[in-house]
């Protein structure tokens, strides 16, 4: 397909492609605009206006609740997987975004096992993109709803102690949290093992230290984020599942060393007796369901920004 004259390229500066370039005020912005979402109640306010969910990986959390959000503001969603489109025929991510926005959708919501498709999607549209997961690379709104969740906790990011735990390399989750949390002044301590979390890691931003153990990276943390090792990207590395529990799980006696008040968090989904024990996953400092929750009335925040 060659572009047509009528598509004025890249034409938004409404989409939410990454954390790493979005500027401060607009991350601010988009979490005080998530707290007016709240509860998240049904409005009109996207009356008319149509989502398209496009999702070449699978996903519960992220796809639920953009879909939930686009619903809550009134809009009406198109969901594509790529298993049941013409993706399965092979038709590139450009073409399939211009049929999208040939059909008539106002905004794109992405998850791709690529790095940088979102991008590439936004380059050759005129209508927001929003990166829900690319490959290696970010998750923006999931950084964002984990910052909004934290607040609801804590008084401010500044000065916070975040341990990252976990599958580092290959998280998208963990690049977007390093760049908010970052950006935002918490201070960021990663650990894992070095094929998950090599040293090049801590110079994603300012401030990050990594650590090999476990015990060292939660003792003094006011935040615990849970990663999962991500299978579908080791790429062949072989890693051995008990040693990495015996070295990294967060379970109830590793946790009892933490301070009292501490968040334990995971984007999800977790993968039981792997990354944390189910004691610590539904125990009283947990509040990953509550991220699950407050993934709503963010994404509304962050379609409401983009399309209004
Ligand atoms: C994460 C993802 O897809 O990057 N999940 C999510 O969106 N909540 C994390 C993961 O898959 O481990």
């Amino acid at each position: 397909m060659t572009a047509s004259p009528r598509i004025r390229r890249d034409g938004s500066s409404r989409s939410l492609l990454d954390i790493e370039h979005l500027p401060t005020e607009r991350i601010t912005g988009l979490l005080k605009l998530a707290q007016s979402m709240r509860p998240a109640k049904a409005n009109s306010l996207l009356r008319g206006k149509t989502v398209a969910l496009l999702f070449y990986e699978p996903s519960t959390r992220t796809r639920v609740s953009f879909e939930l959000a686009a619903k809550k503001l009134g809009a009406t969603t198109t969901v594509v997987t790529a298993a049941e489109s013409s993706i399965e025929k092979g038709e590139s991510l450009v073409d399939t975004v211009r049929t999208l926005r040939a059909a008539g959708v106002d905004a794109i919501v992405i998850r791709h096992p690529a790095s940088g498709a979102p991008h590439l999607a936004a380059r050759n549209l005129d209508i927001p993109v929003i990166n829900a997961g690319d490959g290696m690379h970010e998750h923006p709104s999931q950084a964002l709803l984990d910052a909004f969740t934290i607040l609801r906790h804590k008084k401010q990011l500044r000065g916070l102690r975040v341990a990252m735990i976990g599958d580092i390399l290959h998280s998208r989750v963990a690049r977007s949290n390093i760049h908010l949390l970052g950006r935002l002044g918490a201070r960021v301590t990663l650990c894992g093992p070095v094929e998950l979390a090599p040293d090049l890691c801590a110079t994603l931003a300012e401030g990050v230290e990594i650590t090999r153990h476990i015990e060292q990276a939660i003792r003094n943390a006011d935040v615990i984020m849970m990663l999962r090792v991500q299978k579908e990207r080791l790429a062949g590395l072989q890693l051995n599942a008990e040693d990495y529990v015996a070295r990294y799980q967060l379970n109830a006696e590793r946790l009892r060393l933490a301070r009292r008040e501490v968040l334990v968090m995971h984007p999800g989904p977790a993968i039981l007796g792997m990354e944390l024990t189910s004691e610590v996953e539904y125990g009283p400092q947990s509040v990953i369901l509550e991220q699950v929750a407050n993934g709503v009335p963010v994404r509304m925040a962050v379609l409401a920004q983009a399309l209004k």
